[in-house]
């Protein structure tokens, strides 16, 4: 009797876990995952929807949950299809193929490259005494798991660099800032890499560091100081070689009405001359 009601509960849960595998939705997907690299041209990320639970009304492509622009159509196939030709950190994150069913299906590909590393500028400046900064910045999929930050040498060796009282590290995944205190020219000018790396792989990006003397980010001060004292002094002296001619018209005139209407008289009387000549 033990023996057959265990048996017959097993048929049960056999016809109860066949019957959800014969009705469930699947999606299989080719390939399960991917890997971006250089060896790789182009790639077809493939759905394929057995048991749909209505009719099929459309489809749609998404990435990183945003849809794909022209991969939206309103077919029945149960076979979807998008063609990934980049292979950079750009085209890496979740792909997902998205069938327009009651209830909705979706299935993911998770699409990884090795990190996208960038800085805003190749070349940053610092003022001596100040505290330089230079950041990167990562994308793709998957996140930075470690940002790694050194000094190119002379010889061209890379030292690590770590944080002391002289240099800060900030690290969050898509970001790393390195700050560098007291910048001298000596000692801070020069070459520095920040690595990023994830599961797939690490990429690098080099920064040039320039530091400017103290004096030198006061010369377009100066600059514009030496410029007023020059036109300053161009017009004193222009108003030095114009003023004897105004007071001996003043005097030829005896009174001193407004100095203006003295000199416009003047020169009206000049050109009047001129003209009857
Ligand atoms: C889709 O899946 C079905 C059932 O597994 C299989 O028979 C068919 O060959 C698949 N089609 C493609 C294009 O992979
Ligand atoms: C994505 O595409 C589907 C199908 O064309 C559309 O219904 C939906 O509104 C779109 N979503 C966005 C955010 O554009
Ligand atoms: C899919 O659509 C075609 C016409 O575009 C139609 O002939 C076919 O019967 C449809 N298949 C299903 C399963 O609805
Ligand atoms: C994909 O389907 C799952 C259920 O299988 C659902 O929880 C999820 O929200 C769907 N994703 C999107 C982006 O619609
Ligand atoms: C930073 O630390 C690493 C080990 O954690 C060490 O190899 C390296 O020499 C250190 N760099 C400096 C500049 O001290
Ligand atoms: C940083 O990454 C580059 C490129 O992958 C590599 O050549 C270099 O050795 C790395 N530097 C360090 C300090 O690991």
């Amino acid at each position: 009797m033990g023996t057959g009601t265990t048996s017959s509960l097993g048929i049960v849960m056999l016809l109860v876990y066949s019957a959800g595998a014969f009705t469930d939705p699947i999606i299989l997907v080719d390939p399960p995952f991917l890997e971006l690299g250089e060896s790789l041209s182009e790639t077809i990320l493939r759905c394929n929807l057995t048991n749909p639970p209505s009719v099929i009304e459309g489809h749609v492509w998404k990435k990183d949950g945003m849809n794909i622009s022209d991969t939206s159509n309103s077919g029945n196939s149960t076979i979807m299809e998008y063609t990934l030709t980049g292979v950079d950190a750009k085209h890496s994150g979740e792909y997902s193929c998205h069938y327009f069913t009651t209830p909705l299906v979706n299935h993911s590909i998770y699409v990884k490259a090795a990190p996208g590393v960038s800085s805003d500028k190749k070349s940053e400046h610092g003022n001596e005494g100040d505290v330089g900064v230079l950041t990167c910045k990562s994308s793709g999929y998957p996140p930075v798991e470690n940002w790694l930050w050194s000094r190119k040498t002379d010889d061209g060796d890379e030292v690590i660099m770590n944080t002391t009282s002289k240099f800060e590290i900030k690290n969050t995944a898509h970001e790393t800032q390195l700050r560098i205190r007291s910048l001298t020219i000596e000692e801070d000018q020069g070459y520095y890499v920040c690595n990023a790396t994830n599961e797939i792989g690490t990429r690098a990006v080099t920064i040039h560091l320039r530091v400017r003397g103290r004096l030198a980010a006061l010369w377009p001060f100066l600059g514009i100081v030496a410029e007023v004292i020059v036109l300053v002094a161009i017009i004193f002296i222009y108003e030095k070689r114009r003023k004897p001619d105004e007071i001996s018209d003043d005097d030829e005139q005896g009174s001193a009405p407004l100095k203006s209407n003295a000199s416009m008289n003047h020169k009206d009387k000049n050109i009047r001359q001129r003209n009857s000549n």
